[in-house]
């Protein structure tokens, strides 16, 4: 049991004022309709919230299909990721953040959890969670990339530390799907360009054994499921 109060703030409903507001001009409900106060001590499930059931508490994890154009940051520049969710995402508390960042111009698959383990767990190298991406190129590939790629010894640009083998899989002349197993920095874009290409589109496709489900449009969500989580490590 939790204060209704602290509840809805958490969740990102308003700051404690403005739900405490709110809450006092009958916002808040049980399931029978009886108007709860600030200081109710309430289950989450058994809250109306403007007539509405509330949103799950932590943990919380969501699949989002990331449309090109959109930052992974939390900035209110008006296009941020947090755009496409309601608005009460961004100020929940644990906040609901990006696994994994993708560019401003890259879509696909994009996880948000307020889960910081989970965060970990999928992002650590011990899990080994490959990524892939399908790349749209200004110029034909050249037959040379797997080697390099899956070497084990390519460089980036200032950088020291070798990137780890990644698989690449041809398409066509200019498209190819590739497969990496950690998360640098513009990685792909800067792995072509390191061949002397340039990635026109780049889309994430999938996370371990998880492809983006088919049911959610570009610039859609939903909460992802157990077995969706199970099938990012592999399962
Ligand atoms: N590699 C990139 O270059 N950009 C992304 O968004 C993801 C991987």
């Amino acid at each position: 049991m939790i204060k209704l109060g602290k509840l809805l703030a958490n969740l990102g409903y308003g700051s404690r004022k403005e739900v405490a507001r709110m809450i006092k001009r009958g916002a808040a409900t049980d399931l029978e309709g009886n108007e709860l106060t600030e200081k109710s001590l309430v289950e989450p499930e058994g809250v109306l919230f403007l007539g509405e059931e509330l949103d799950p508490v932590a943990p919380l994890t969501i699949i989002l299909n990331k449309p090109c154009g959109y930052t992974c940051t939390t900035d209110d520049t008006g296009d941020s990721v947090y755009e496409l969710l309601p608005y009460r995402m961004l100020k929940r508390n644990p906040i609901v953040a990006c696994v994994g960042r993708l560019d401003k111009d890259t879509s696909g698959m994009l996880i948000m959890t307020d889960d910081g383990k989970l965060q970990h767990k999928i992002i650590h190298p011990k899990s080994n969670v490959g990524k892939v991406y399908d790349v749209l190129l200004d110029r034909p590939l050249t037959g040379k990339e797997a080697e390099i790629f899956e070497s084990g010894e390519m460089l980036l640009k200032d950088e020291i530390k070798p990137l780890k083998p990644a698989q690449i899989e041809v398409i066509d002349e200019k498209r190819a799907r590739v497969t990496l197993h950690e998360g640098r920095y513009h990685q792909v874009r800067r792995m072509f360009a390191a061949v002397g290409n340039h990635v026109l589109e780049l889309k994430r496709i999938s996370m371990g054994n998880l492809a983006m489900p088919d049911d959610i449009e570009e610039g859609d969500w939903r909460m992802i499921s157990d077995e969706e989580l199970a099938q990012i490590f592999g399962k």
